[in-house]
């Protein structure tokens, strides 16, 4: 689905050079909860931009089923973005709209768009993520569960192939963190979505993630099925982040 080849991706800011991402090669399959878990610093986000066609890599390339995504320009650059959903780091839902509306935002802006079409789509969308009830409230009046869960429908609206998701339950408390993820979960069994979670946390790739990576300081160290990685991490920075070494 994913196959990411010796990506980079250097930052040149008024204190020189930073290297956010060096040689990172992953292999993301079709129907994967894939988790790339690090600490913070360590380039996820970044990552999760250069997914995303937001930021543009310095070396390497990132192929979408098989497609070079930066080779692409026009329509088929407009096609292979709206195979892929976001949730960002933080919700960035807008304020002064209610939750259909952020919902429907990313479907008003598409040239066809049909009012009856797009109001039936933000109602499945609601009741996919359980908010059907709260549809007319506005972001302030909503927990911060709810309100992951607008953003990851809003981020769905489009039917997307792959859901990136960057550290979708950092805010939350345990309990509404498991709730999300069986979300997450729910919606790569049900519409057959890959899914893609960057996290600093070791719970949530344990719980939903069939395969993953760790990142460390801009590099790849390990990647591969959960399970054997949580049985035999390789790596040091793999061992402190799973719990099987003190720091
Ligand atoms: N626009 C930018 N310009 C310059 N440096 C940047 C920029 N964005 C990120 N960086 C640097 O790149 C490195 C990786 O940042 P990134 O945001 O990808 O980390 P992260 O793993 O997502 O961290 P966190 O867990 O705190 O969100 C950091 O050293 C950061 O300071
Ligand atoms: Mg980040």
């Amino acid at each position: 689905m994913i196959e990411i080849e010796h990506l980079s991706k250097v930052y040149i800011d008024k204190n020189g050079r930073v290297n956010a991402l060096q040689d990172v090669s992953l292999s993301i399959q079709k129907g994967d909860i894939f988790g790339v878990i690090g600490m913070s610093g360590a380039g996820k986000s970044t990552l999760l931009r250069c997914l995303s066609m937001l930021e543009t890599p310095s070396e390497g390339r990132i192929l979408l089923e098989g497609q070079d995504l930066s080779t692409l320009k026009g329509a088929a650059r407009r096609a292979a973005h709206k195979k892929m959903g976001v949730v960002f780091q933080g919700y960035n839902l807008l304020m002064q709209k209610t939750v259909a509306e952020n919902v429907a935002f990313p479907l008003r802006l598409e040239k066809k768009a049909d009012k009856a079409a797009v109001d039936a789509r933000v109602a499945e969308l609601l009741a996919l993520v359980g908010l059907a009830d709260r549809a007319g409230a506005y972001p302030a009046q909503l927990s911060g569960g709810q309100k992951q869960r607008v953003a990851i429908a809003r981020a769905l609206a489009a039917n997307p192939a792959v859901l990136l998701c960057d550290e979708p339950t950092s805010a939350l408390d345990a309990l509404t963190t498991r709730s999300v993820l069986e979300l997450l979960a729910d919606i790569n069994r049900k519409l057959g979505v890959t899914i893609v979670i960057i996290t600093h946390e070791l719970n949530v790739v344990k719980t939903v993630c069939n395969r993953m990576a760790v990142i460390d300081d801009s590099h790849i160290v390990e990647q591969g099925d959960t399970a054997r990685i949580f049985e035999a991490p390789q790596s040091r920075i793999a061992r402190l982040l799973l719990g099987k070494e003190e720091a």
